[in-house]
């Protein structure tokens, strides 16, 4: 790779053109940072880019991968570990696909956690009630975690982190995966056992057709009443309509979301001062027991530090090798 490899930079913000600038130093690459989402539109950006960097909300469907391998995009390299945005099936055999699939487990699942404390100790609603000297305890309060049933669904690297955590605080966990780890020391249950016995929830597994809508108006029937949902994984595993039925009913008790259906077009954006379309959403943001961050869980220094050196090392690997450990197959 005597001549710079030139990347394509598709929705780069602020802590992103910092984190890679840094990366970058010393190496073979030459980067261009839109600010602008790829899609059918935006495409046309990456003309004479060998390489197009993406991350969640990026659209890389059939359109978009025809027209970046007719510009002679060679690699779509993936700034995160899920990949549900990409149609890799059309991918394959046309252009290469590589991501990150761990820099920080811990980041997530912290953020999980502190989702979960800041709702049932309405840490939220006392923050803006001192900053206005009001010192009230009326509404303020909360339940211990210590004794309460956790389940957690999916457990991978950030499943395995929140169990530990959740561990920490005296909780007890069971837990449902699709391929169980073995000799973990996990208490395996079915789904439906989670359901019906998990006082919280947290959502930890990827994105699929199987576990789009995971939550659905009849899985929150099964559900205890008063139960917590944490979703830090993809909002589509959550029917958003569902769970504001489920909070306005009182069967369920708080939302802690980090990430949303129909993020793609909100999150990440400051829309302070825009009439807001999305209906469920605002509704959602409404709620008392309804907390949302805009799909900032991987958000901390260690994990942008390892998200930045994993994507060009995957890039270097591929351009110079024509495959990668981090390759994604269909
Ligand atoms: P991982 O691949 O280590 O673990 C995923 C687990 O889900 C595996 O144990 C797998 O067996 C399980 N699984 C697969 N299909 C399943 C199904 N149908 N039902 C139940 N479990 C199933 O992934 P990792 O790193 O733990 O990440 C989990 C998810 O977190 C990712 O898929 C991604 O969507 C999300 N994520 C969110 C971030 C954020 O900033 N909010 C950042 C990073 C990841």
């Amino acid at each position: 790779m005597s001549e710079k490899t030139k990347i394509a930079f598709f929705d780069a913000k602020d802590y992103d053109t910092a984190s890679f600038d840094e990366a970058a130093k010393g190496r073979n690459f030459k980067i261009k940072y839109f600010e602008t989402k790829l899609d059918e539109d935006t495409v046309k950006l990456a003309k004479g880019y060998d390489v197009v960097c993406v991350f969640v909300n990026d659209t890389v469907n059939e359109k978009v991968i025809n027209s970046l391998t007719k510009k002679g995009v060679k690699l779509i390299a993936l700034r995160c570990a899920g990949f549900n945005n990409v149609d890799v099936a059309h991918a394959a055999n046309n252009i290469g696909v590589v991501r990150v699939p761990a820099y920080s487990p811990y980041a997530v699942a912290e953020h999980a956690m502190a989702l979960l404390l800041t709702s049932i100790r309405r840490i939220h609603k006392a923050y803006i009630r001192t900053k206005d000297f009001n010192f009230s305890l009326n509404g303020l309060m909360g339940f211990d975690l210590h004794g309460k049933t956790v389940g957690v669904v999916g457990t991978g690297k950030i499943g395995r982190v929140f169990i530990d955590i959740c561990r920490g605080f005296g909780m007890d966990v069971i837990a449902y995966d699709k391929f169980p780890a073995k000799d973990s020391g996990i208490e395996y249950v079915p789904i439906e056992e989670i359901w019906k016995r998990s006082d919280i929830i947290s959502f930890h597994c990827p994105l699929t057709e199987e576990t789009y809508h995971m939550v659905d108006k009849k899985s929150i029937k099964n559900m205890k009443k008063g139960v917590v949902l944490i979703n830090t994984s993809r909002g589509a595993l959550i029917d958003a309509d569902a769970l504001l039925e489920g909070i306005r009913s009182r069967h369920v008790g708080a939302a802690c979301l980090d990430v949303y259906e129909e993020e793609a077009d909100v999150f990440f954006e400051d829309r302070s001062g825009h009439i807001f379309e999305d209906d469920t959403l605002a509704r959602l943001i409404s709620m008392p027991n309804v907390i949302v961050t805009s799909h900032q869980a991987f958000l901390t220094k260690e994990a942008l530090t390892n998200i930045a050196h994993t994507t060009l090392d995957n890039i270097e690997e591929y351009l110079t090798t024509g495959k990668s450990k981090n390759e994604v197959t269909v």
